[in-house]
């Protein structure tokens, strides 16, 4: 998963807002009792938000399952001349680190990648085990209402200036996922086009079950945000985010 898709993954993401996205994450670390200085990310992928984050002063380590996708945000830090992050090779839900943070965060989809309830269990203590106490653990997550109304089991076509991308779904209900199969189409110097394919899954939960799991001895002030707001989310949101204290 996200091999070849991370040469692509950048052109792909043009619409997303991360600057507004970096800015939602910056205002809350605000709100925490501790001031926020270390940053420990899961998911960073090619470093959209990890790079706008070690931009605003926070050190950064971050952390990401696929090699290709840490190289290009390797790269990036190098090419911005951003020296206040490291990149680790990891898995959120199996990581130990000899460090503590004053957050962890994940963002932009990486959550619903964990399978089941038992590696969102092990997240949520990886997260615990790596923060001091009043640092806050920070994660957004897809509700079951966006994968079931509004990415269905359409497919999406995107045309850009040097990807075509076809992005077909097929939700499983049964199994609470969601089954993505995509093609890249990538214009070559030579203006021809080199296909990829990729078939990943995401997976969903009540938004309300996530909250539960939160409700650990560890933590506290747990809350469910209607994601790019601070009003409370729920089961009608499309996507939600979880902001925890560690006590
Ligand atoms: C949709 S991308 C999001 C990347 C980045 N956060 C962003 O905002 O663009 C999801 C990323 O999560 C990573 N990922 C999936 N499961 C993971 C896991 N268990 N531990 C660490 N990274 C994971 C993937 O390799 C991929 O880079």
């Amino acid at each position: 998963m996200y091999e070849d898709f991370a040469k692509v993954y950048d052109e792909l993401m043009q619409e997303i807002d991360y600057d507004e996205w970096a800015d939602y994450l910056f205002r809350m670390t605000l709100n925490a009792s501790i001031p926020i200085k270390k940053i420990l990310e899961f998911g960073c992928g090619t470093g959209n938000i990890t790079l706008r984050l070690a931009q605003k002063g926070f050190d950064v380590t971050a952390v990401d399952l696929s090699e290709d996708m840490l190289t290009v945000a390797d790269e990036k830090a190098e090419e911005q001349g951003i020296d206040n992050v490291r990149f680790f090779k990891g898995d959120m839900s199996n990581f130990k680190i000899d460090d503590t943070f004053d957050a962890v965060m994940v963002c932009c989809d990486s959550f619903n990648y964990l399978e089941n309830l038992e590696k969102v269990e092990s997240f949520i203590a990886c997260a615990s085990e790596a923060l001091r106490p009043g640092g806050l653990l920070m994660f957004d997550m897809n509700t079951p209402e966006k994968y079931k109304e509004t990415i269905g089991d359409n497919t999406f076509v995107y045309n850009f200036d040097n990807v075509y991308c076809v992005w077909e779904n097929a939700l499983k209900p049964e199994e609470d996922k969601i089954d993505f199969d995509l093609s890249f189409f990538v214009r070559r110097k030579d203006d021809l086009y080199e296909r990829y394919e990729e078939q990943q899954s995401q997976f969903y939960y009540p938004v309300e079950e996530i909250f539960r799991l939160l409700k650990i001895p560890s933590f506290k002030n747990q809350k469910i945000y209607d994601f790019g707001t601070f009003l409370a989310g729920g089961a009608l949101s499309d996507r939600v985010q979880y902001v925890a204290e560690k006590r």
